[in-house]
């Protein structure tokens, strides 16, 4: 069913009905879907990519090696944001695209990302009617129906052309039911597959993952420390970057549990998500479930001091200033560190402002980590809130590198790295 969680990627084609991709997303968004769209590169005669950026939130490529810039691994986006949806709908779809997808193109982000996917694709193909009934469309639509991909046959009416008959996109409501459709006959927790494979099938990287039979715990996002009945200290952290190793090493092929503070984010599915609000709470927490782990990633930032009285009640505007005294709050890292079984691997985080990497190896060695990931806060760009992020991976064996990019690409980098190293 769709709802929040549901992972939707649109792919629009350049055609005349590409304007109506936006109300598709908006309808979807509305559902509580998250949406990513790719674009070819002929849709922007017919849209604007910005507005697709705009109601998506987050970057719209037409090309593989689009944004590829030195020490960034973009270019393998295609792979990610396939392993990302849960379904690839591509509305409208011109018969070029169509004629690519049917035989296995790859040329630009969207057939790459269609040919990398193993989640169910449909396809709803839009164009004049002679072009519909073209022999070699109707190869190609055969092609893909027999590879198991869903096709939504075109609406009959006025046409852009200034003739009437088959080629238009249907209505919005009529793809959203579709969708409903073939996402109900997924077997919930299946690995999805159009490609031939029984959808039961589990996919090959899960089968074959680095990370399969090992159990990680990650922390995630703020904590809140409570100065009176309605105010806190806390941080902007939003759990981005938590969230994407958690997927990275769910992706990984592990069992993977979230200890996830409080942010505003629809809550991430496909593992166990664990919520947390005081850095206390998150202490309680984490030791009763390390033991469990074969991996902890702490990546939470937690408060390092909280109000020593928090009052049970409103505080009222009495005095002209306010001093709050604060205590420390417990270091999870550091008492992980000190009670980690001797298999566990640990690795931390390390927020900077600045690019000095001193600090945080005296941290991998004071806190006894595997290795720690230091955050550069660099407005806009890296550490809270942000899609990308630059971060410096120090490990306990003297390895140094830097990762730049989408939180989730960077997140299976980093993993990979680690636990895959070449
Ligand atoms: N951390 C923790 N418990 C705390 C504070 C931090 O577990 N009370 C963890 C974070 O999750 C992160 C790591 O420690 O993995 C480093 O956090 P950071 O705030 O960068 O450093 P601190 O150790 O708190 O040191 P400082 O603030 O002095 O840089």
């Amino acid at each position: 069913m769709l709802g929040a969680g549901t992972r939707i990627l649109v792919g629009i084609t350049g055609g005349i009905a590409a304007y109506k991709s936006v109300i598709l997303i908006r309808e979807l968004q509305k559902r509580g879907v998250e949406v990513r769209a790719i674009a070819t590169p002929s849709t922007s005669h017919f849209i604007g990519l910005e507005t697709l950026r705009a109601i998506t939130r987050h970057e719209v490529p037409s090309e593989v090696f689009q944004g590829s810039e030195a020490g960034s691994s973009s270019w393998t986006r295609h792979i990610h944001w396939a392993e990302w949806a849960d379904m690839f709908v591509i509305a409208p779809c011109t018969a070029n695209t169509l004629a690519k997808l049917a035989n296995g193109f790859s040329d630009n982000m969207l057939t790459s990302t269609a040919l990398a996917s193993r989640c169910p694709l449909l396809v709803c193909p839009t164009m004049d009617g002679d072009m519909l009934d073209n022999p070699s469309t109707q190869r190609n639509l055969t092609k893909l129906r027999e590879s198991g991909v869903s096709i939504l046959p075109p609406d009959s009416g006025y046409l852009a052309s200034g003739l009437v008959g088959p080629g238009r996109l249907p209505e919005t409501a009529v793809i959203i039911q579709k969708i409903e459709e073939i996402l109900s006959e997924v077997p919930s927790g299946a690995s999805r597959s159009h490609s031939g494979a029984s959808p039961s099938t589990p996919s090959t990287s899960h089968r074959t993952g680095y990370l399969a039979g090992k159990h990680v715990l990650v922390t995630a996002g703020p904590t809140r420390e409570p100065i009176d009945a309605v105010r806190f200290i806390s941080n902007p952290s939003t759990g981005k970057m938590g969230i994407a190793m958690a997927r990275a090493a769910q992706l990984a092929g592990a069992e993977v549990t979230l200890l996830l503070g409080p942010v505003d984010s629809q809550e991430p599915v496909g593992f166990n998500v664990i919520r947390f609000t005081t850095a206390a709470d998150l202490f309680n927490k984490a030791k009763s479930l390390y033991k469990q782990a074969d991996i902890i990633i702490k990546t939470a930032a937690v408060a390092d001091f909280r109000p020593a009285n928090p009052s049970l009640h409103k505080t009222p505007k009495t005095e002209a200033s306010l001093t709050i005294q604060l205590e420390p709050t417990q270091d999870v890292l550091a008492w992980l560190s000190q009670h980690r079984l001797e298999s566990q691997v640990l690795i931390g985080f390390a927020m900077q402002t600045s690019d000095d990497l001193e600090p945080a190896r005296k941290k991998l060695t004071q806190k006894n980590l595997d290795a720690i990931l230091v955050n550069q806060l660099l407005e806009g760009k890296s550490g809270f809130a942000t899609d990308t992020n630059v971060l410096t991976l120090l490990t306990r064996t003297g390895k140094e590198r830097q990762f730049n990019g989408y939180k989730e690409e960077i997140a299976q980098q980093i993993l990979s790295e680690i636990f895959q190293p070449l």
